[in-house]
């Protein structure tokens, strides 16, 4: 029997994986992490299966169940919102299960913050601009932040930063990136991404924090950085029309002038 990790997205139903789907509706067993995977995606459970919200559980209990079910002979599918690589608790669970001689799988999902970039229509890595994302966090009553780790630090690599589980510290992120990044600086928050109710709210790093509304407390993104105006940026090299590259060798010397598609 075997646990299955699947990323059940940011939101909407449709932003499901395929296979993260048919695991879903050959599972008897759905356990699932609270009000942030949608009941739409529950839905592709088998009509009789048993479905779970782990939301009130503690780590105890969700392997307690998890193992009950595969002593049944029963496969479990295991939703966690977004995907699993980050903030997800799949990591303990894991270690869990394996000790247990537990199997598992594990099927991505697609992040918030891809969503979110997705719902600005935004690119966050933009030539000359920012060439790297940073996925991070401030601390929360439950996880502090390993040292070296601060967002004063992240900022000043000038990089696009995603900051998760963090927009009831606006204040605290505003005052340690605006240091390095300007009171000018383009600021996004996007509330529950690809949700029904989704909301951005764009402003720079001096007005963000009045901008926001109480009611966006939680289940939002914050992302910061020169690459959220969208201009001001350069063409890539790799569609330049003289770049000379394996698809379209510019000269006779080129060293892709004999390359063929067909080779690869
Ligand atoms: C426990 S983490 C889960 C992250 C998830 N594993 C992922 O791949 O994005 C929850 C945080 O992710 C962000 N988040 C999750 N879903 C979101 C959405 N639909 N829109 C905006 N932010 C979201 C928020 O910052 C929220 O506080």
């Amino acid at each position: 029997m075997t646990v299955h990790f699947i990323g059940a997205g940011p939101g909407a139903a449709d932003l499901l994986t395929l296979r993260g789907r048919d695991i879903i509706a050959a599972c008897p067993v759905c356990l699932y992490a609270g009000s942030l995977v949608p009941q739409e995606i529950l839905g592709h459970c088998p009509a009789d299966a048993e479905i779970i919200n782990t939301a009130a559980m503690d780590l105890d209990t969700i392997i307690a169940t998890i193992k009950t079910a595969t002593e049944a002979g029963k496969d479990v599918a295991r939703l966690h919102s977004g995907d699993l690589s980050v903030w997800s608790a799949m990591g303990e669970q894991m270690r869990r299960l394996r000790a247990e001689n537990i199997a598992v799988s594990v099927t991505p999902g697609v992040p918030s913050f891809a969503a979110a970039a997705a719902a600005l229509g935004t690119e966050l890595t933009l030539p000359g601009l920012a060439q790297s994302v940073v996925l991070t966090r401030t601390p929360g009553r439950a996880s502090s932040m390993p040292e070296g780790e601060s967002l004063k630090n992240f900022a000043a690599t000038g990089a696009t930063l995603a900051i998760h589980l963090s927009i009831q510290n606006l204040d605290t992120v505003v005052a340690d990136l605006t240091p390095s990044y300007g009171d000018d600086c383009p600021v996004a928050v996007v509330y529950r991404a690809s949700w029904p109710d989704e909301q951005i709210i764009r402003a720079t790093l001096s007005t963000i924090a009045a901008t926001v509304t109480p009611e966006i407390a939680r289940t939002a993104l914050i992302l910061v950085g020169p690459a959220l105006a969208g201009e001001g940026f350069d063409e890539s090299c790799l569609y330049a029309t003289d770049y000379d590259r394996r698809y379209r060798p510019q000269t006779a010397e080129s060293p892709w002038a004999s390359w063929s598609p067909d080779d690869e």
